[in-house]
């Protein structure tokens, strides 16, 4: 049977939101809580997410209004 996890050794990021970057869902919901990030220029500073093709540029600002940063 097919397991969704990871491979042994890597960490389980999510869904992947940027491809360019290998970004997942958990990864940026982890770093607007944990830095405070408010905007989504500041996910793309920290994580790159966002600044090749900018496709997942939409879902990043998605992501960030449903996240509330602690
Ligand atoms: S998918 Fe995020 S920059 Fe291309």
């Amino acid at each position: 049977m097919l397991a969704a996890n990871p491979p042994k050794g890597q960490i389980n990021q999510g869904k992947m939101v940027c491809s360019c970057f290998g970004v997942g869902f958990k990864q940026i919901v982890e770093a607007i809580k944990n830095k405070q990030l408010s905007t989504v220029e500041q996910i793309s500073a920290r994580l790159q997410a966002g600044t090749n093709c900018g496709s997942c540029l939409p879902e990043l600002q998605q992501i960030l209004m449903n996240t509330v940063a602690y």
